[in-house]
């Protein structure tokens, strides 16, 4: 078996705060929202693996068939030594790239997402004996404190993962990821594409509801952590495509006007009856807008993979 290591690289209390200020701020805002972190505990990172896996839910299978005629170009492009995944999830994916990656010596898969970082680092030191696999608990949107590896350096960003960051944190993650970047490193980046409505909205909104459920978990994690009594049968599941900002939202909708508690904040939160809590958006992409997002962060588009259908992209850039 190969060398794992799990570090944590900010203590439990601060998880915790973080929680309780994102909270505090999110359910006193108008209209109110919650950041989509909070949905990856033990079990909402499951449930998220369970999404991936229904018909409606496309994006995954897109970006797996890029990555499967895809990275041996990418190793090519890049020759990457070690290659650093931001929010890595069960990992599953990445697997073709990591194949490829012939000269490949250190895997650094980030996640706030303990569980899946354990589960998914601990399969691969044992499938893959040769490679040095050190997983990191952290929050990609802070500085990241990385490993000292071997370069060139291969920042991985996959799932479309950013477009659940509103437009000012992704701009914000986008600068801090150029910092990580010597010349000779490369970001790999996952982003859903703008398409048909109806295709969007049935991906988040599926027929069995365990979209629903991951949405609801959130309410979960906030009971569990914080004492609070929402009840989750209270409120709806909701998806809706925003033509402006091209850019789905989830939402919780209180079935009911109904207070939650909040006690570990001292809260008491009123709900109108119909009343929506923001808890995603998933924004989708177009070629434009990536190569115009990367240029203001100091980065270069250098190539742009879809897959058949042309639904997901996968982006190759380095920096200017
Ligand atoms: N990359 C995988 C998983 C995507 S799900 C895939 O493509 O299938 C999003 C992942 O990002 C989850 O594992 C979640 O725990 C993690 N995540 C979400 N917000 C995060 C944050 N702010 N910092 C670190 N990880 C985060
Ligand atoms: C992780 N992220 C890219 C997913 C998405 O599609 O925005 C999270 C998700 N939300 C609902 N379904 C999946």
């Amino acid at each position: 078996m190969s060398p794992f290591r799990i570090t944590r690289t900010l203590p439990e209390d601060a998880t915790d705060a973080a929680l309780r200020a994102d909270v505090l701020a999110g359910l006193a805002a108008t209209p109110k929202t919650l950041p989509p972190k909070w949905f990856y505990d033990a079990h909402g990172s499951d449930l998220f693996e369970q999404i991936t896996a229904l018909e409606e839910y496309y994006p995954t299978r897109a970006e797996r068939e890029i990555l499967i005629d895809r990275s041996g170009d990418i190793a090519a492009a890049t020759g990457a030594r070690t290659l650093i995944e931001l929010g890595s999830g069960s990992s599953e994916k990445t697997r073709y790239l990591i194949d490829a990656l012939t000269s490949l010596h250190t895997y650094v898969p980030v996640d706030v997402s303990e569980s899946a970082l354990t589960q998914a680092g601990q399969a691969l030191a044992a499938e893959r004996p040769d490679l040095h696999v050190h997983a990191l608990i952290a929050d990609f949107t802070g500085a990241l404190a990385l490993p000292d590896t071997p370069g060139p350096r291969l920042v991985a960003f996959l799932g479309g993962t950013i477009g659940n960051l509103l437009p000012a944190e992704r701009s914000a993650f986008l600068a801090s990821v150029r910092g990580l970047l010597s010349p000779g490193d490369a970001l790999l980046l996952g982003t859903d594409l703008v398409k048909d409505e109806r295709v969007l909205v049935r991906a988040y909104d599926d027929a069995a509801g365990v979209t629903a459920a991951f949405n609801k978990n959130v309410l979960t994690v906030i009971n569990r952590e914080l004492g609070a009594d929402f009840d989750a049968d209270a409120f709806d599941h909701v998806a809706r495509w925003d033509a402006d900002r091209e850019w789905i939202e989830m939402r919780l909708r209180s079935r009911t006007a109904q207070t939650v508690k909040v006690p570990a904040l001292g809260l008491a939160v009123d709900f109108a009856a119909g009343e929506e809590l923001r808890t995603e958006v998933s924004a989708k992409f177009r070629e434009e807008g990536v190569a115009e997002e990367l240029a203001a962060s100091g980065m270069e588009l250098s190539h742009w993979w879809t897959d058949r259908e042309g639904r997901f992209a996968l982006s190759l850039a380095t920096a200017r």
